[in-house]
């Protein structure tokens, strides 16, 4: 019978390699935690975990194809903020993220930073707003599409200082610092798993960490708020998703190895040298990932409504 089929299914997995997509392009910030995440899920589980980068639409595109994928437990998405802000800022989405995936669970909550290129004249927080609000459109600011984290970032930039940048969207924030770093652009708000070895190399300016503490591995980059930025503060949560109507048990067993990801030594230290940190067992579920998002959705629908952004 099919409910036997199912069974058995369950049961042998993984009998087959598993791809998690990110839905930005490689090199970025989701493809590096991904990747961690990947290999100690894979040894966990026994199988390869392959990561598949489809980039493109700010992270709808990928999110989008996995929506629409089997829900056999062989095709995953670990995508971040933008799975709750997408909604605000897409007239039509081609998915719904609360409805169209079975939430696995929280993976890590990443600090941002506000970059630019090393030779960007201002040299400080203090400086960069200024500068900001003297040279508006004619600063060019990297993000990753309508939905990205960088978006975001500079939607919010843009709203507290009450001026626009010029915005040029990339597939993702790892070619935009291939930009940055050739001085191409001037400036972006990316995640710290992006920057932090290009800071620590004076290869970028850093200009603050939008948390409301510094980050250990960056000392020496000021707060927002100390940089003169008050209530400015982000950080990029990420989940694990399978499509909706994936088998409870074959759900169970990849929270299950999330966790054992998290939980490993080799994953903790990378993302302690990258500046961010895996979430404790207990929000790599799916009920913590599943509060997360509707939580999120609300709130990102007030903060974008009342920023005046209209939908795509
Ligand atoms: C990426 O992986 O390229 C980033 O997360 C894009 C972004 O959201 O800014």
């Amino acid at each position: 019978t099919a409910l036997a089929a199912t069974c058995v299914a369950a049961q042998d997995y993984p009998a087959q390699p598993i791809t998690i997509v990110v839905p930005f392009s490689a090199g970025g910030p989701t493809d590096t935690v991904t990747r961690l995440v990947a290999q100690a899920m894979s040894e966990d589980l026994g199988q390869q975990v392959v990561v598949q980068n489809v980039g493109g639409a700010g992270g709808t595109l990928g999110a989008g194809q996995v929506a629409a994928a089997a829900n056999d437990g062989y095709t995953l998405l670990l995508h971040h903020i933008g799975m709750s802000t997408a909604p605000a800022l897409y007239q039509s989405l081609p998915f719904d993220p609360q409805t169209d995936f079975a939430p696995i669970g929280l993976v890590t909550n990443v600090p941002m930073t506000i970059v630019a290129r090393r030779d960007f004249e201002p040299e400080t927080m203090a400086d960069l707003i200024t500068h900001i609000q003297e040279n508006g459109e004619n600063i060019t600011y990297a993000n990753a599409g309508i939905g990205a984290a960088s978006q975001l970032c500079g939607l919010l930039l843009m709203d507290a200082l009450d001026t626009r940048m010029t915005e040029v969207p990339y597939q993702g924030t790892g070619p935009a610092m291939t930009d940055l770093l050739g001085g191409q652009i001037d400036m972006m708000c990316d995640q710290t798993t992006n920057t932090t070895s290009q800071i620590l190399a004076g290869e970028i300016k850093a200009y603050a960490v939008t948390t409301p503490e510094r980050v250990a591995a960056l000392p020496d980059v000021p707060t927002a708020a100390e940089g003169g930025l008050e209530n400015f503060e982000l950080a990029i949560w990420h989940g694990l998703y399978a499509p909706a109507g994936t088998d409870p048990a074959i759900v169970e067993r990849l929270t299950t190895s999330l966790q054992a990801a998290l939980a490993n030594e080799t994953v903790a230290q990378s993302f302690a040298d990258l500046g961010t940190y895996p979430v404790p067992a207990d929000q790599a579920t799916p009920d913590a990932l599943a509060q997360t998002l509707a939580a999120q959705t609300e709130l990102w629908a007030e903060v974008i409504a009342a920023a005046g952004v209209s939908a795509q």
